[in-house]
């Protein structure tokens, strides 16, 4: 007997879809490789080149830079003559895939991508027994996160979310407490604290590597209404200290978001103003279906929360 409820097409259809899968899981990758090796920026300001005058643009190794223009032109991201052996970079290309394309760069997150891979083992571990992996547990992760709100947050900082809040330009201009909660390597708070000399600004994160480089670029800019504290998101231990309380994308990773946001409750003045900036989806998994990068955001989550200040829900 056949089943007669099993859809031939819909199966076939399934499978070009995994092929895919496959292709574009590759070309994360390579992208990523392009944006850190400097490839697409070099490509982006060359004449149609060979292999060798692309890797000697960009300063590598010229057989490494074959095998992964092989790739990007198969992925159809740069175009090829057979006949001159040249390869080069659409201008349209290059206005999603560049430094200077920012905030427009998708090959900067496309970092994310091996960035997680690198971390599978241990969460194929916490399927099976728990827990999860740290932050401190994946490599690049603040390099990665403040490059990622270098593009998006930081440039929209003092022009569309600060004006957000009413009147609150002008308080920070006259002088208040600010308090940035996961802040990361701090990049937001260190243009607040040169844009508003008068406030008083501290960083608050859990990750040693990101509060060090939020003080290295304080000192290089000579700030010193800015500091940097260890601390528990969940259990701040701040009561009624602060003016302005900023997370930018600091609350939907944590395991108990509820007592985040209590404990910033708490450290907030009776006529402060929290501001959260943050990711925009639905709790309920229909309404993600059509997100535009609902596997992109399920697959951060599964892999990077917070795993140790609650068990996650
Ligand atoms: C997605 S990153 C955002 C970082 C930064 N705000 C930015 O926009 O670049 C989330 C940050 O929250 C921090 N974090 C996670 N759980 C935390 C907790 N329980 N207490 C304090 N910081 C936490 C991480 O170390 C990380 O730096």
């Amino acid at each position: 007997m056949t089943d007669q409820s099993f859809d031939h097409a819909k199966a076939e259809a399934f499978g070009d879809q995994l092929i895919g899968m496959l292709n574009q899981g590759s070309l994360a990758l390579m992208t990523s490789i392009g944006h850190r090796t400097g490839l697409f920026d070099s490509m982006a300001g060359l004449a149609p080149s060979t292999s060798q005058q692309i890797a000697d643009a960009a300063g590598l190794n010229e057989r490494y830079v074959r095998e992964w223009l092989g790739a990007m032109l198969t992925g159809g991201f740069v175009e090829y003559s057979a006949d001159s052996k040249m390869y080069w970079l659409p201008a349209e290309h290059a206005a999603l895939l560049t430094r200077d394309a920012a905030p427009d760069n998708i090959a900067a997150f496309a970092q994310y991508i091996p960035l997680l891979g690198s971390v599978e083992d241990g969460i194929v571990d916490a399927f099976k027994n728990g827990g999860g992996v740290p932050y401190s547990g994946f490599p690049r992760f603040q390099e990665v996160m403040a490059e990622d709100s270098g593009q998006t947050v930081v440039p929209a900082l003092l022009s569309d979310i600060l004006p957000l809040g009413d009147g609150l330009v002008e308080r920070l201009q006259a002088g208040i407490d600010v308090l940035d909660v996961g802040c990361g390597s701090g990049r937001a708070l260190n243009i607040m604290a040169a844009e508003f000399p008068n406030s008083r600004f501290t960083g608050s994160d859990i990750s040693e590597e990101g509060l060090e480089a939020g003080r290295s670029a304080a000192a290089s800019a000579g700030l010193s209404n800015l500091k940097f504290e260890v601390g528990d998101a969940t259990d701040l231990g701040y009561s009624e200290q602060f003016d302005l309380i900023t997370t930018f994308d600091a609350v939907h990773d944590q395991a108990a978001p509820d007592k985040v946001l209590a404990s910033i409750g708490r450290a907030l003045r009776s006529d402060g103003l929290y501001l959260m900036q943050d990711i925009k989806a639905s709790s309920e998994v229909q309404n993600n279906v059509d997100h535009p990068v609902g596997p992109f955001l399920y697959t951060i989550s599964t892999t990077l929360h917070d795993c140790f200040t609650g068990s996650w829900r």
